[in-house]
């Protein structure tokens, strides 16, 4: 989605906003633009495109300023164009803007009748003509931001110049925002990783602060205009981002490194299991085991990948601790009429943790009066953590391929973590067990590292399979979920239609797309419905359907001229849809790099989903 980054230094800071929204193009975004205050005339310059931001630093490199503002925008309202990227001006004002405003309409009319000429057709607009406005008849920019921030309804991070001032103003409702304290100027920035190169110290700002960041220090308020004390009232972070967690390394793109992190940010994950034979419910905050202790059903909550993550651990929490568990997509949860239940736990799961659909559900749920919420996600500081009474803390590293890899698996991680912690308070996971599951974890990133030497031969499946425009992933129980990330996968980042069934769902619908030209992949491993599956599987084959099956070494399924399998080194129980999703993921990748996608950056994605 869109990002942000402002600064106000005592030297040239335009090579550092650009390497700062260098660093947030992962994030997905359509155009950029920056606004500079030249330091002798005190004028704004504004620069944007719709290229990429490397056009905007080929349009600005002659120039120098000491205070600006700059930004990625993501389209939601108005099409990407020049005239609808950031910054906005009016009358010597220029804004960026992450989210959504829901009252533009009636701020439009409002500020149209005071003579204001609006020229995108953006939601954004009126915030700068709102300024403009409100600075009429406010003593500095600071106030009349924070003015016209109480009278904006929706979703917001902001950041505010004028000619003539020395300062940058931002303010945040709902979207990140975040300040960088640095040794030469201070910053804002909607993700800590744009300020990288010029600091670690971060103070994150919550919901309706608005701060003034000069040379001279940070002056802010919060929601009721209360004075804030930076380092007192909002506490420094030293941030551990470590600069190659956000390079590619080697790696042709962040989604191969990401893939190939899995072994090493599992075990990371896992960290904490060491050589225990048991586990602690505290390992989700210092309340589990007395919150655990009263549960009787969990909901989880999420979108995507995620939302997958949770399928799979439907089957893991029945199966385990013998509640009944509910998985939701978020932005269906938050508008239907549910029965609430108030113990419930209600698991949200984000990787990035800035999730707005996720964010709102947590919220609703709670609003019905569920007040035992887990948070299971990669962004320690993240809004959705905040939100949730416990947490749980993924370990995979900064994610920037848009389309999510390691913090799905160790979504799952966490997940089997989970199922066995209840299973464990709810009396049906022996001590025995217990030990078993800790110890097919740890061995976990050794089998997933077994899975990624396959990379070879899925290559070779790979190139033919780029000419397709339409695959349907098959899987049963535990891998159905797998199923639908593998085709989630695909589509995502090689554009290939592709949809995800239970095996068993086949013959009710699916089949009727199955011929030559409809490859089937089927996720086979050597579990209790095997035998079923092969009979889903006899059924495409006898249609001339071509199947790739991802098989366990002995799932003893017979290859033919129009049956590909492929085999997985071990059979792993219950956390076999592990190592079958990292299969399923080097697959995408490969197809979508022999067609030549934008791998990293698809069309359309944003890596952070922080408006409706
Ligand atoms: O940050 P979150 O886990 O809350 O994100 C949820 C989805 O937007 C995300 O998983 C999305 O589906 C990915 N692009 C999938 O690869």
């Amino acid at each position: 989605m869109c990002g942000i980054v402002a600064a106000v230094a005592d030297g040239n800071i335009v090579p550092l906003l650009i390497e700062g929204l260098t660093r947030l193009e992962y994030r997905g975004y359509d155009s950029a633009g920056l606004a500079l205050r030249d330091d002798t005339s005190g004028k704004l310059t504004r620069f944007r495109s719709i290229g990429r931001v490397a056009d905007l630093a080929e349009q600005s490199k002659n120039h120098t300023a000491t205070s600006s503002i700059a930004h990625t925008r993501w389209a939601t309202h108005g099409a990407p164009s020049e005239r609808n990227a950031h910054p906005h001006m009016s009358g010597g004002i220029a804004v960026v803007h992450n989210g959504i405003i829901e009252n533009y309409v009636a701020l439009r009319e409002m500020l149209r009748a005071q003579g204001y000429v609006f020229s995108s057709d953006t939601d954004t607009e009126v915030i700068v003509h709102l300024i403009v406005h409100l600075a009429k008849t406010t003593p500095d920019l600071f106030t009349a931001v924070a003015q016209t921030c109480k009278q904006l309804e929706g979703i917001y991070a902001i950041a505010v110049i004028r000619e003539g001032d020395n300062c940058v103003v931002v303010s945040r409702h709902g979207a990140p925002l975040l300040l960088g304290l640095g040794e030469h100027g201070n910053y804002a920035a909607s993700d800590a990783s744009a300020l990288l190169s010029v600091t670690r110290k971060i103070v994150y700002l919550e919901e309706g602060d608005v701060a003034e960041i000069s040379l001279a220090g940070i002056r802010a308020v919060d929601a009721g205009d209360t004075p804030l004390k930076i380092g007192i009232d909002r506490p420094i972070h030293i941030s551990t981002l470590s600069a190659a967690e956000v390079e590619k390394g080697d790696y042709a793109h962040f989604m191969q490194k990401e893939i190939f992190e899995q072994p090493e940010v599992l075990a990371a994950t896992l960290e904490m299991i060491g050589g225990a034979q048991s586990l602690s419910p505290n390992i989700f905050g210092a309340s589990a085991p007395e919150v655990f202790a009263d549960v009787n059903a969990v909901l989880i909550l999420a979108c995507g990948t995620s939302f997958h993550s949770g399928l799979v651990a439907r089957y893991w929490i029945e199966q385990l601790a013998g509640i009944p568990c509910t998985v939701e997509i978020a932005s269906e949860y938050r508008y239907r009429v549910s029965v609430p239940n108030p113990r419930q736990l209600v698991v949200a799961i984000s990787q990035s943790g800035e999730t707005a659909d996720t964010l709102a559900s947590i919220k609703f749920a709670k609003s019905l009066g569920m007040g035992k919420t887990l948070a299971l996600c990669n962004a320690p500081e993240s809004a959705i953590v905040r939100e949730c009474a416990l947490r749980f803390l993924t370990r995979a590293g900064k994610e920037i391929g848009v389309a999510s890899t390691k913090a799905f698996t160790t979504q799952l991680a966490a997940l089997f973590l989970l199922a066995i912690t209840l299973g464990k308070i709810g009396g049906r996971v022996s001590a025995k067990d217990e030990a078993e599951y800790l110890k097919d974890l740890r061995h976990l990133p050794l089998a997933v590292q077994k899975v990624l030497a396959l990379e070879p031969a899925i290559k070779i499946w790979a190139q033919r399979f780029a000419d397709k425009h339409h695959a349907l992933f098959l899987g049963r129980g535990l891998h159905y979920p797998i199923a639908l990330e593998g085709a989630l996968k695909l589509k995502e980042i090689s554009y290939i239609h592709a949809e995800g069934y239970p095996a068993g769902e086949l013959k009710h619908g699916p089949l009727a797309l199955v011929d030559e030209n409809m490859p089937v992949i089927s996720i086979a491993p050597n579990d209790a419905l095997l035998s079923k599956l092969k009979s889903n599987l006899e059924e495409v084959a006898s249609r001339s359907g071509e199947l790739y099956v991802f098989a366990d070494a002995d799932s003893a399924i017979i290859e033919s001229a129009r049956v590909h399998v492929l085999r997985l080194p071990e059979h792993y129980g219950l956390l076999s849809p592990v190592l079958h999703v990292v299969a399923l993921q080097l697959f995408s990748y490969h197809v979508a790099l022999v067609k030549g996608t934008d791998i990293d950056k698809p069309r359309n994605l944003a890596k952070s989903v922080t408006v409706e």
